[in-house]
């Protein structure tokens, strides 16, 4: 736990400097990028459910929902698949609360938009 929890700041600071190296300009931001960078990877994978559902499931559980990806990674909305596992998430919510609202729709496009 200890060394999961060193990680993960090692990783906050590098994403740190990156973002500042990069400045504000979002114009060109690929939510894939972010999906990665941020690490979502670990716990969503493409098509398989591991620790969190899979960027498919994800996708097809938005398609007809009035609150968007986007108002749930600034923890504006209630999360919708699984509620009784979002406290392993939670964290994350504070990770993409940081970033700019085009950042969190970048990432909304690159799940609803995934193949
Ligand atoms: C430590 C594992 C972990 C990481 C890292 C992680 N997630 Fe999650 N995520 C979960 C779990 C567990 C859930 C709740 C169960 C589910 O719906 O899959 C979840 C749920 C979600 C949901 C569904 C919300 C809903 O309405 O139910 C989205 C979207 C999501 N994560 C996006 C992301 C993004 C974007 C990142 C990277 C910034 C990320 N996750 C990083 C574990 C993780």
């Amino acid at each position: 736990m200890r060394v999961f929890v060193f990680m993960c700041f090692t990783l906050l600071t590098l994403t740190g400097c990156k973002n500042n190296e990069k400045g504000v300009t979002n114009e060109n931001i690929s939510g894939e990028v972010l999906f990665t960078e941020m690490q979502c990877t670990t716990c969503h994978l493409p098509s398989q459910k591991i620790v969190g559902s899979s960027i498919l499931q994800m996708k097809n559980a938005y398609l007809n929902e009035e609150n968007s990806i986007a108002d749930f990674l600034n923890g504006e909305a209630e999360p919708i698949i699984d509620p009784s596992q979002y406290a392993i998430m939670k964290i994350n919510i504070e990770e993409t609360k940081k970033r700019t609202p085009q950042e969190r729709k970048a990432i909304e496009a690159y799940i609803m938009g995934f193949k």
